[in-house]
């Protein structure tokens, strides 16, 4: 029996600090070139946060955002869910300071942490409340600061990431609307853990001068182990989702991926077969954003008129974890 209750997306803010780390800029700082960035990621600049500035500041204005084009109250939002592995703190929760930070009073929240796939994972367990019936206002976000854990002297890494945010709003589709989420499908690999982490300031290495001195509280990546993984994956979860709701990839409208590397996103591509138009790629102007990757994306894809209302949307992603996950779902609005 089908659920008679369906979350559908009816709305979307995003937010990135005004603050442009270049190529250029990048040239300066460790050895590298734009010409290398460009080819090995299709990165050519990313925005980077001023100091003092934290992800719920970057979160709270994607949500007002999000909360003002819908022309809805903060006071209207049941649960907050933030997706982010750059919280404000351990606790309390990046939701906690979203929801003070946007005079949600009336809400509850919880941060969720997935890396690259926060986002993917939180439109699935939101989705849930709506579909049970328990709630029918649920604010889903994507928020990292990645600059606050990048080494800026390791170039591996340094060139890759961006700081950004993105917020949607979840609510249930009327009866018979054929718009809203179709199918999820993920899975985690905890076999894959070490090839990208941050090693310190957990349980296992708290901080002390020695974590510090180590860099252990920054990204280490093994970044030919997860491109292979990414590649594979991406590509693989999509195929099982499509399968299983009886598509082909020439049914997608709008392929939405993780913006982790240009070349992971166009191999994903080719390998599922999808129409040349379908993928929104906003890496060049973002880099990876890690959780604000995907509705980032959304919005590139509303202002190029390939997202509209009765599109047929994938969303894919794969991240640290290792994480990986896939959603299906119709453009509401
Ligand atoms: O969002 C979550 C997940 N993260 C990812 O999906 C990242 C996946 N991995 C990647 O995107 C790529 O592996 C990277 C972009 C991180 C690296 O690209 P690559 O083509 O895999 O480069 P590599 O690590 O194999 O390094 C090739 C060469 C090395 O030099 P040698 O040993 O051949 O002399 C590196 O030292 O490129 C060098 N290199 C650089 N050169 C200039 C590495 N980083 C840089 C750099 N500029 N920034």
């Amino acid at each position: 029996m089908t659920n008679p209750i369906r979350a559908k997306i009816t709305s979307l803010g995003t937010y990135v600090p005004p603050r442009l780390l270049t190529n250029q800029d990048l040239e300066a700082m460790v050895e590298t070139s734009d010409q290398w960035i460009m080819e090995r990621t299709g990165i050519r600049e990313r925005h980077i946060v001023e100091k003092g500035v934290a992800t719920s500041d970057l979160a709270a204005e994607a949500a007002k955002c999000a909360l003002a084009k819908r022309g809805i109250r903060p006071e209207a939002i049941e649960v907050i869910i933030v997706g982010t592995v750059t919280p404000d703190m351990f606790f309390p929760s990046s939701a906690c300071l979203v929801q003070h930070k946007i005079g949600a009073k009336g809400a509850w929240g919880f941060d969720l942490s997935a890396a690259c796939s926060a986002f993917i994972y939180a439109l699935h367990a939101g989705a849930q409340f709506i579909n049970t019936g328990v709630h029918k206002k649920v604010l889903v976000i994507g928020a990292d600061i990645m600059s606050s854990i990048i080494d800026y002297t390791d170039r591996a890494t340094c060139v890759i990431f961006g700081d950004g945010a993105g917020a949607v709003l979840l609510e249930p589709a009327a009866g018979g609307e054929d718009a809203g989420f179709i199918d999820f499908l993920n899975y985690v690999d905890g076999s894959g853990g070490r090839s990208l982490y941050m090693p310190g300031g957990g349980s296992l290495n708290p901080s002390t001068h020695e974590t510090v001195d180590k860099k252990m509280h920054c990204v280490h990546q093994d970044g030919q182990a997860v491109f292979k993984y990414a590649v594979r994956n991406m590509a693989d979860v999509c195929d099982r989702l499509l399968k299983r709701n009886g598509l082909s990839a020439t049914d997608i409208d709008c392929f939405i991926p993780h913006q982790a590397n240009k070349r992971i996103m166009v191999s994903t591509a080719d390998r599922l077969g999808l129409r040349p138009e379908a993928p929104i790629i906003n890496i060049d102007r973002f880099g990876n954003t890690t959780a604000g990757t995907i509705p980032l994306a959304m919005q590139t894809a509303i202002d190029e008129g390939k997202l509209k209302k009765g599109s047929l949307v994938l969303l894919a992603s794969v991240g640290a974890g290792f994480t990986t996950g896939a959603t299906l779902l119709r453009w509401a609005y």
